[in-house]
């Protein structure tokens, strides 16, 4: 005779543990899609590509307790105003700039990457760069030669020359200004903004 009470067989856990799966599964799935959606551009936090075309200031919201990116008006990169298109082909080409030369060894970018050098997140709204006129000018210049226009801050790094073409930093300062207007709750946290004029 089998004394094993039925909630402690083996076929019992077996449909428990098939059963748990399958649920997590669709769970997974789920978890998934709401995920993309809330990463997608064009969603609540993170704006479609065309903010390049508008200012982005950053503010802090009493009620999050936190700096939070805020559009503003008309203020498209380098003077010119782009469509949706141009803007997401023009951001998408800065984005593999990036990963193509790998500025994730040095750099963090969303939460990846590497602490050699600046976080990138909001490196569009660093209050170095100094006010907004001269910003995407001093920008460029930095790209196109680093060494040479290094600021390095106090730390002695510099940043190598990665030879990038005019089309390449103008896609790469469009990148950066779209990731800074994402809200990433605050992140990179205790980053200080540039003193925007109205
Ligand atoms: C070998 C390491 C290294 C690599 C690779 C690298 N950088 Fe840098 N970068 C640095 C260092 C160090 C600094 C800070 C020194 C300075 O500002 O002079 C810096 C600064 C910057 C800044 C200024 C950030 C700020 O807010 O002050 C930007 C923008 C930047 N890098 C973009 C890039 C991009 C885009 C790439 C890839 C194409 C890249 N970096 C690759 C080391 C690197």
């Amino acid at each position: 005779m089998n004394n094993t009470p039925w909630w402690a067989s083996e076929d019992v856990w077996r449909k428990i543990a098939v059963w748990i799966t399958a649920f997590m599964f669709v769970v997974l799935i789920f978890l998934t899609f709401d995920s993309v959606s809330k990463i997608t551009a064009g969603s609540e936090r993170v704006p479609p590509y065309s903010v390049i075309n508008k200012r982005i200031g950053y503010e802090f919201n009493a009620e999050r307790n936190m700096q939070v990116p805020v559009i503003g008006e008309q203020a498209p990169l380098f003077g010119q105003a782009l469509t949706e298109e141009e803007a997401e082909a023009l951001v998408t080409h800065g984005k593999k700039v990036v990963q193509g030369r790998n500025c994730m060894n040095c750099h963090t970018l969303l939460g990846n990457g590497a602490y050699f050098a600046p976080d990138l997140t909001k490196a569009w709204l660093d209050p170095a760069w100094g006010n907004e006129a001269s910003r995407e000018t001093l920008m460029t210049m930095f790209l196109k030669d680093p060494t040479n226009n290094a600021r390095t801050f106090g730390s002695g790094r510099k940043m190598p020359n990665m030879n990038l073409t005019d089309e390449e930093t103008r896609a790469v300062i469009a990148f950066l200004k779209w990731m800074s207007s994402i809200d990433t709750n605050g992140f990179p946290y205790n980053f200080k903004t540039i003193q925007q004029e109205g």
